[in-house]
């Protein structure tokens, strides 16, 4: 059994988001996703428009992912692949190289994102 993990806030989920997820679930066989606490993002300047309850609640009725926890801080990564024995760490390719530290832990693979979509501008959108 090859467990997956990857992070991030996930808010007003689009099909960048989904295309991430599709390909993460298909790197191993469990898809663990650390969702950005609401107190987490105040502290990276990020509101979302959605709590974390209710994007917690969107990622839950994905068939890729198997399990959602809690993201609170940037240090709790190798906790996490650890205590959820992980074999591979993925995340989107805005984040290059910025995770090549946890490759003594797992593999580290990043995905190219998505084109012409995300969580800002959509908020935007809906700002407006
Ligand atoms: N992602 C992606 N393609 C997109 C948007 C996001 O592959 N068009 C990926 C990111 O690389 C990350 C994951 O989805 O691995 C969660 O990203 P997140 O920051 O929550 O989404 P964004 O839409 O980028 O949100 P924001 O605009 O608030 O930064």
């Amino acid at each position: 059994m090859k467990r997956v993990l990857t992070y991030g806030t996930f808010d007003t989920l689009h099909f960048g988001h989904i295309r991430l997820l599709q390909r993460a679930r298909a790197l191993g066989d469990y898809l663990i996703v650390g969702l950005s606490t609401d107190e987490f993002n105040e502290k990276k300047n990020k509101k979302a428009f959605h709590s974390w309850e209710e994007r917690k609640f969107f990622l839950e009725t994905l068939r890729y992912v198997d399990l959602v926890i809690e993201e609170k801080s940037w240090e709790q990564k190798v906790a996490d692949i650890q205590l959820y024995h992980v074999n591979i760490f993925t995340m989107g390719s805005d984040w290059e190289g910025k995770f090549d530290y946890l490759s003594e832990h797992c593999e580290v693979i990043y995905l190219p994102r998505t084109q012409s979509i995300s969580s800002t501008q959509i908020r935007e959108f809906l700002a407006d």
